[in-house]
């Protein structure tokens, strides 16, 4: 038998640690989260993405009475992005989610459909997304999805 390990690394950030880039991002997400349609869940879900020329596009998890009808955030917010923009690769994503009580301390991280979809974006512009998950203790920084969705399925297993 042969083992290996995968190993995550997530840096975990201040406010005051954060870039202005970087911020301007995050609080682009939390905006976002006034966008939200949420009225199932009561879980308001902001995120916003940066695009190689600069340009920032924002969306919001939007439900709908057929739960499984409505999107998230992530999700919503690069296939806005992609369909408007579609020659311009995403370089960062910022996430911001609120409940009744306001944002949430600790970040929440995307749900495996939106993990797969961040993956599509990279492969399809083969470029890494800088991940921003926004908690009023900190912001967690992820380099890539590689670091949330290892051993995840690639363009190039079509050609095996
Ligand atoms: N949701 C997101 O928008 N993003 C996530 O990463 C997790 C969940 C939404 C879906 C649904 O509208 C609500 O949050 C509760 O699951």
């Amino acid at each position: 038998m042969k083992e290996y390990t995968i190993q995550s690394r997530v840096c975990v950030y201040g406010w005051d640690e954060l870039s202005p880039e970087d911020r301007i991002l995050v609080e682009a997400a939390k905006d976002a989260t006034n966008g939200s349609y949420a009225p199932y869940s009561g879980f308001c879900v902001g995120a916003a993405a940066r695009l190689k020329n600069g340009t920032v596009v924002i969306g919001s998890n939007q439900e709908n009475v057929a739960y499984p009808s409505g999107l998230c955030a992530e999700r919503t917010t690069l296939f806005a992005a992609n369909a408007q923009n579609p020659d311009q690769p995403v370089v960062a994503l910022a996430i911001a989610a609120r409940n009744k009580d306001g944002f949430l301390s600790q970040p929440i991280t995307p749900c495996g459909a939106c993990r797969q979809v961040i993956s599509g974006v990279e492969q399809r512009y083969n470029q890494p997304i800088r991940i921003l998950l926004y908690g009023t203790d900190g912001t967690h920084v992820i380099e890539s999805i590689d670091a949330l969705l290892p051993l995840q399925f690639v363009d190039s297993y079509l050609d095996r």
